[in-house]
């Protein structure tokens, strides 16, 4: 079994009865979600709140129920993935370009699991790029302000080369820094910036990380 699969199974196991779910997106979290909808299957009751399209087609093939974030007062626990962790357990996400629903609904959660393989934990963040979500409408003056600040921005393409949409219809900036020493005054500036949607600077927003080494699962409560 991969290690995305042992995080992901493990984190499943942390879902109780009766939970509402927050559930992530991308490969590994792929994993937990497949772990959930069996035990849905052999009779838990859950409601998952879908971070994603993507997730959502996952969640409703395996007959988990879902509800919208707006039609729940709380989520209970939100397991997802990330793409880079520091060693002060702040985050990068949105590789997979889901990071604003993913930001929301972790703001509604109780509790954040992140599940992660061993390559994504890293002293500093910024080698992974740092995704922006922005505005279509503008979005190549932002461009310039990112190329003016040396943090060589790309929009993001699909495969037909056009700009990338997200689900909330917005575009993806990736901006290559190599190295975030700051990542919260960055996190600041961006969230200053008009026409910013959201950024994938995840900050002071997990509680537990499940690390897949190769030697076994390691537990950090952040
Ligand atoms: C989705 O937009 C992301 O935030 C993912 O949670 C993150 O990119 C991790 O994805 P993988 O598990 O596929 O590496």
């Amino acid at each position: 079994m991969n290690l995305k699969q042992q995080v992901g199974e493990k984190a499943a196991e942390y879902v109780k009865e009766g939970m509402v779910v927050g559930l992530g997106t991308g490969s590994t979290a792929y994993y937990m979600v497949e772990a959930l909808g069996k035990r849905v299957k052999e009779g838990l009751t859950i409601t998952g709140v879908t971070t994603s399209t993507q997730t959502k087609e996952q969640a409703e093939k395996l007959g988990i129920p879902l509800k919208t974030i707006d039609e729940v007062e709380t989520v209970d626990l939100t397991i997802d993935g990330a793409d880079e962790i520091d060693a002060n357990y702040q985050g990068v996400k949105g590789g997979g370009g889901a990071l604003l629903f993913e930001k929301i609904v972790a703001d509604y959660s109780k509790k954040v699991i992140w599940i992660v393989d061993e390559s994504k934990m890293v002293k500093t963040l910024g080698a992974f790029p740092l995704p922006v979500e922005v505005m279509p409408y503008g979005s190549q003056q932002l461009v310039r302000i990112f190329e003016g600040k040396g943090f060589y921005p790309t929009m993001r393409k699909n495969e037909d080369g056009e700009n990338y949409l997200t689900d909330g219809g917005h575009y993806i900036i990736d901006l290559h820094m190599t190295k975030i020493e700051d990542p919260q005054s960055l996190a600041e500036w961006l969230d200053g910036l008009t026409g910013v949607m959201e950024h994938g600077l995840f900050l002071n927003r997990v509680n537990t990380i499940i690390v897949g080494h190769e030697s076994g699962l390691e537990i950090i409560e952040a």
